[in-house]
């Protein structure tokens, strides 16, 4: 049965046929009847799938079916379209050509192709996931419903953030509650859009895209549509990986920045792709940058890429530069990614009125040696910042203009060289690297 359903679909394969052909109507039925009396019932290997103005019968897939809904999920590249209200039974039975054209289809304005059919049975996927007793395994997940505001993805590229390497320990304070998928960020192909984001994503667009608790460390993901946005055709999965965390985190420091009002900024690992991002988006707009490191050998990079200033934390004489420098400059922005003691002492250093923002923990010590005094005597504050909260607060708009501007830029400004690619099965890795050898550049997931 699998044979004659294969050869059937081969011979029509490539060839368009209108719906209003009657012929075709006839054609297409035969196959569909011949194919549910197989072993095929309710895990059909069929995919119609409409596309502006097309019907597409695509390779494939896994049906699964509920009372209220058929849900569609494919393996290939390709392609799915959601029929909740084609089917009302839960077996491929009734399905009838007919009842496809008066549901979905404009009559003239459509026709069907039959593609490149193969035969496929998965119904789960891959997926690094983190337990409630801190444990990560790679595991099989169940493929998930998409509902009306999520959208599918097969995940080509997800990148390793420090945010990711502190969800795998369970330190990150905003993770999902577990058991979930890590990876906070991600580039794949869009597979199914649940209805509310049908008017601007299909099946087979290239998409970046920020996870929900169905992380991007997986061959697939389920996140909000109001987390996905078209990915810049310039780029590459890889570079497309990390289009958020970092470049986003920047473009708001920038915004908090000008807000306050402040004449120049002082950042803490200043040597990491966060701080050389800062560092050329600051001198884009006219900021001069005071830069932290802890190695001399940082330095040459970051005077090059555009610092003003950089300074070993280890030397004698860094606090009193420190100070120097920030008087001269009217340095009164600090944003810390260390914390803990290492913070308080820059902040010390500062000229009045002077704001250390932690966005960053990165110290193993997190107290705060701080007195009443340090804030009272400049009148200097104390606050924190998470890209998250900011981003979710912006209208739609203005994320899609965000991601865009940072698209365009991920060649340049907001460049995060890519060291290593790890698979899945490499998580621990790939953390590793992320760990120790972050000075050489980004580790990346890629699940294929
Ligand atoms: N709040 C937010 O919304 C937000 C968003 C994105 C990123 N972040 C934070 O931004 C920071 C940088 O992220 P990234 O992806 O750009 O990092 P990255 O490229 O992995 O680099 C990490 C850097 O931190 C330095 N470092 C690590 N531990 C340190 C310590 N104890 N003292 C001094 N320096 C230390 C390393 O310096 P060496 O080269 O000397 O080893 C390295 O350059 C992270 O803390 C991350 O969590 C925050």
């Amino acid at each position: 049965m699998k044979r004659f359903f294969c050869e059937h679909l081969l011979k029509a394969e490539r060839k368009r046929y209108h719906l209003n052909n009657i012929v075709t109507y006839f054609a297409f039925e035969k196959v569909l009847r011949n194919a549910h009396r197989s072993e095929f019932n309710s895990s059909v290997p069929l995919l119609f799938m409409y596309h502006t103005s097309e019907v597409v019968l695509h390779k494939t897939l896994n049906l699964r079916v509920t009372p209220e809904r058929l849900h569609v999920t494919l393996w290939s590249h390709s392609f799915v379209f959601s029929c909740d209200s084609l089917f009302q039974e839960s077996t491929i039975e009734s399905l009838n050509i007919l009842e496809l054209y008066d549901h979905n289809i404009q009559p003239n304005k459509f026709a069907i192709t039959f593609d490149t059919f193969q035969m496929a049975e998965k119904k789960t996927f891959r997926a690094v996931r983190f337990h409630p007793d801190k444990t990560v395994k790679v595991e099989q997940v169940e493929f998930p419903i998409v509902t009306d505001d999520d959208v599918l993805i097969k995940v080509e590229a997800a990148s390793v953030n420090p945010v990711d390497v502190n969800m795998s320990k369970g330190i990150y304070p905003r993770a999902p509650k577990p058991p979930h998928t890590l990876g906070f960020e991600g580039s794949g192909t869009v597979v199914e859009v649940g209805k509310n984001h049908a008017h601007r994503l299909k099946a087979g667009d290239r998409v970046v895209f920020l996870s929900g608790s169905y992380g991007s460390w997986a061959e697939y993901t389920l996140t909000s549509g109001t987390k996905v946005f078209h990915m810049h055709p310039d780029n590459t999965f890889e570079e497309a990986a990390s289009h958020f965390v970092n470049p986003a985190t920047v473009v708001i420091m920038l915004r908090l920045f000008q807000q306050e009002g402040h004449k120049a900024v002082i950042q803490s690992a200043a040597n990491s792709a966060l701080g050389k991002m800062l560092i050329k988006l600051f001198k884009e707009n006219g900021i001069k940058t005071i830069n932290l490191v802890r190695r001399d050998d940082a330095k040459e990079e970051l005077l090059r890429i555009g610092a003003d200033y950089v300074l070993n934390t280890n030397d004698n004489d860094f606090e009193q530069n420190l100070e120097e420098i920030a008087k001269k400059e009217s340095a009164t922005k600090f944003y810390d990614a260390i914390g803990g003691e290492f913070a308080v002492k820059v902040l010390r250093k500062l000229p009045p009125e002077s704001i250390l923002t932690i966005y960053g923990i990165l110290a193993a010590d997190q107290r705060l040696p701080l007195t009443s005094f340090d804030l009272f005597s400049g009148d200097k504050q104390v606050n924190s910042y998470n890209v998250t909260p900011h981003f979710e607060k912006l209208p739609f708009e203005e994320k899609e203009k965000h991601v865009a501007f940072i698209q365009q830029r991920l060649k340049t400004t907001f460049h995060s060289k890519i060291a290593k690619a790890f698979s899945l099965d490499k998580y621990a890795d790939a953390i590793d690297h992320s760990n120790k050898f972050a000075a050489e550049g980004k580790a990346i997931i890629k699940p294929w």
